[in-house]
């Protein structure tokens, strides 16, 4: 087992990031830093209105009376290996909350009046208010659910990686910053995922042009035999935006202590689940160590490894489920590919920070997006 520890600080944020990467274990994964400072948000957190006991016993994005408002699962491994675990759960929740938006917005065909009890009455109105118009006359909305918007990890490998990360690491809280930062992040029409990064050696990495060319942000190409492809320029970049960003952090191995967000607020794990179920999916970190072998079913804190709550991985939350007996778990979204788990899936008990779960939340709401 091979470990490897640096710290970084950018722009003004300190970064600890710790690398792990096993190498006995296929599958095994990268890293998650813990951005201690991103924060960029006026709007009141989720669990300012809603109180648990209006969480449902069981919620899951991923059916909501039979519908999934979840986005395509991801396998952040192909074609080659690459440690870019930040870049797919944080985008990954994030389209999942643009889909989410749409459907609220009520252009999918969905009924928002029994798909969106809370979602509808809250969100409904801000979610407006910023939606603006595209400047351009052409007629860009996306029609059904069948045409999903599907954002660009390879854009964030291509330009994130002073803020975000790269294919050996990065942070979830640095990719909704940088793209904050940067003004948007293309569709992946624009930039499809070839798991390389400038720092990266695997596979084809060291063949290919990985730097923040406008190329690199939006391209197509030609028929030809000449590498007749061509950036694709402002205005016509199709790109989704974000609106605002924060973390929550867990101040103890516990949750039975207390999670704090930075503004000082403090409460326990209903503030994630009140954050999950007024706004959509949101990243997490975990120690990856006790996935790794997952075949299915519900881990506990019996199962191996599960009390290792170092961060080497990062992962979305989609929603909660309840055993029988009662045992509350997470039901959370990984980027391994669907032959891994429960179809890229898995569970986790709720409540006790296992693996970290519960330590390391980001989230971000969506801003105008073409197709809206
Ligand atoms: C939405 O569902 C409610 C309750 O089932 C129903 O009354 C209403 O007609 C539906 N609206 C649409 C647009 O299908
Ligand atoms: C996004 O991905 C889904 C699933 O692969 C696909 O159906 C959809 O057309 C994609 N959307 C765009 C805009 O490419
Ligand atoms: C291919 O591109 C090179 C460099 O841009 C150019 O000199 C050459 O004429 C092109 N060849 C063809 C067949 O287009
Ligand atoms: C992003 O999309 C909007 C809406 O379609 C468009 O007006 C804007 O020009 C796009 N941004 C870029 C950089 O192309
Ligand atoms: C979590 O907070 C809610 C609201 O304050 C409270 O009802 C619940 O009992 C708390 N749970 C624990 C285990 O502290
Ligand atoms: C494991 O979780 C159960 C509740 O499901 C709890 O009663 C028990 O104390 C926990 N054990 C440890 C070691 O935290
Ligand atoms: C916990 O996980 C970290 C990161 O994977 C690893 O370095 C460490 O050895 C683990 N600790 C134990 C006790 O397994």
């Amino acid at each position: 087992m091979m470990s490897l520890l640096f710290g970084c600080c950018r722009l003004c944020l300190v970064w600890l990031c710790v690398v792990v990467a096993p190498s006995s274990v296929q599958g095994q994964d990268d890293l998650t830093l813990s951005n201690q400072a991103a924060n960029a948000y006026e709007e009141p957190l989720p669990y300012t209105y809603v109180s648990p006991s209006e969480l449902p016993r069981s919620f899951s994005w991923g059916n909501i009376h039979g519908r999934s408002y979840l986005t395509r699962t991801l396998n952040q491994h192909l074609p080659q290996y690459c440690g870019s675990c930040w870049a797919h759960s944080s985008m990954s929740a994030l389209a999942d909350r643009i889909k989410i938006q749409r459907a609220v917005r009520g252009n999918s065909g969905w009924n928002t009046t029994t798909d969106f009890l809370l979602y509808g009455k809250e969100n409904k109105e801000s979610a407006a208010k910023r939606r603006t118009k595209a400047t351009n006359s052409r007629a860009l909305s996306l029609p059904s659910e069948a045409d999903e918007i599907n954002l660009s990890v390879q854009f964030l490998l291509n330009c994130g990686n002073l803020v975000a990360g790269s294919c050996r690491g990065g942070s979830s809280a640095g990719a909704y910053q940088f793209i904050k930062e940067f003004g948007f992040v293309p569709f992946d029409t624009c930039q499809s995922y070839i798991a390389c990064s400038s720092d990266s050696t695997e596979g084809f990495c060291p063949h290919v042009d990985t730097s923040c060319s406008p190329r690199n942000i939006c391209r197509t190409c030609h028929h030809g035999n000449n590498q007749t492809c061509r950036a694709i320029e402002p205005p016509w970049i199709p790109n989704a935006t974000v609106h605002e960003y924060g973390t929550y952090h867990h101040s103890n191995d516990y949750w039975s202590h207390y999670i704090g967000t930075t503004n000082g607020h403090v409460s326990n794990v209903t503030v994630i689940m009140a954050e999950i179920y007024a706004r959509g999916p949101v990243k997490a970190s975990i120690n990856a160590l006790g996935i790794v072998d997952y075949e299915g079913g519900i881990l506990t804190n019996q199962s191996k490894y599960s009390l290792n709550r170092t961060h080497n991985h990062g992962v979305s939350l989609v929603g909660w489920g309840r055993q029988e007996e009662g045992m509350p778990y997470w039901i959370i979204r990984n980027s391994w590919g669907q032959y891994w788990g429960e179809l890229s899936f898995f569970r986790l008990q709720l409540g006790q920070n296992l693996m970290g779960i519960e330590s390391n939340i980001a989230w971000a709401t969506p801003g105008p997006f073409t197709g809206e």
